[in-house]
């Protein structure tokens, strides 16, 4: 099984971003936890980050017919981004959508959320660990 994690704006800032509501680690800790935890779970995984809307399209349509489950935490074009969606449905692949903090809970404009319409399940709230919840998730339902 090959898992895709995605990574959307400013989330490689973390460490240095907000740290009341993201945490002290860092971009690096998060990569190397996921990658930690695929190798524990036996599973390929390949960590992605990108600033750009366009960017984080392309990579999701490259995955066609290559992965078999994403995370992905779109950060703020969640709220904002019927690409993603879009590019999401058109891929038809089994995804979860994490927010280490939750978004429900902060600023009215952060309530919006595209890429829910299209994950079956969203994770929120629960810091990184939300990413190895998405990865158990994955693993448990779509691996062969
Ligand atoms: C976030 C929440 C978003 O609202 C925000 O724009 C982010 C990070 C999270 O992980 O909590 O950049 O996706």
């Amino acid at each position: 099984m090959k898992i895709l994690v995605i990574n959307g704006p400013n989330l490689n800032m973390l460490g240095i971003r907000e740290p009341k509501i993201y945490g002290s680690r860092t971009y690096n800790d998060l990569v190397k936890m996921c990658e930690d935890y695929a190798k524990e779970c036996g599973v390929e995984i390949e960590v992605f980050q990108s600033n750009h809307e366009g960017v984080i399209v392309e990579k999701i349509q490259e995955s066609y017919e290559k992965i078999d489950g994403i995370v992905i935490n779109p950060a703020a074009y969640s709220h904002t981004s019927v690409a993603i969606l879009d590019a999401l449905k058109a891929v038809s692949i089994p995804t979860v959508e994490v927010h280490i903090s939750d978004p429900d809970t902060r600023e009215e404009f952060r309530h919006k959320d595209f890429v829910r319409l299209y994950a079956y399940k969203a994770i929120v709230g629960h810091g990184f660990d939300g990413y190895k919840e998405a990865i158990e998730d994955l693993v448990r339902n779509y691996s062969k």
